[in-house]
């Protein structure tokens, strides 16, 4: 009787707790569900292994950060922000193609010195095992910083994605 009423208190206990730690925990990704324009290349745009295709990336800027950090990636599947981890990148084997992390100036601003802005252009590499007619898709993860400022917010990421056939 006392027994079943403690494992009762228990369970309410644990319940409870897990209630709260759901409420609590933070979203460990951090993502958004904003995102940024890619105006090029053109969403199914028929591209060959070893060419390159036009790159034109407008950030969404939900932070109104100065300068805004992306990274370019290639996926062989649909990528959505849960294929992300919790630094905002595609985890190893999840990606066909990393490109870089480039920093776009925002406002105006000049390019910042030892960083790199956007390329115009990026090459569909020749290295990947790839078929005329498969689909690659293009994925730029943006992160905005410190937003709102002052509550000590961890980085957030967005993704935005098109699609391109191998041709
Ligand atoms: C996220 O994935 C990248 C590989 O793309 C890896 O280098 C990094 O350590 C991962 N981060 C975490 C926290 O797992």
């Amino acid at each position: 009787m006392v027994f079943s009423f403690v494992a009762k208190m228990l369970t309410t206990a644990t319940i409870l707790y897990s209630a709260l730690s759901a409420c609590t925990a933070p979203n460990p990704r951090q993502v958004r569900n904003g995102h940024g324009t890619l105006s090029a290349p053109s969403s199914g745009s028929i591209v060959s292994q070893g060419s390159s295709f036009p790159f034109e990336f407008q950030d969404s800027n939900w932070c109104e950060d100065g300068y805004s950090a992306i990274t370019v990636w290639l996926t062989n599947y649909a990528p959505t922000t849960s294929s992300l981890n919790s630094t905002g990148q595609f985890p190893e084997g999840e990606y066909s193609w990393y490109y870089g992390e480039y920093l776009i100036p925002n406002f105006g601003l000049p390019v910042l010195s030892g960083s790199t802005p956007p390329p115009s252009s990026l090459v569909l590499p020749e290295s990947l095992n790839l078929s005329p007619g498969d689909e690659a898709y293009l994925a730029v993860v943006e992160t905005g910083t410190n937003c709102p400022p002052g509550l000590n917010i961890p980085p957030q990421y967005e993704l935005t994605d098109l699609v391109m056939t191998v041709g």
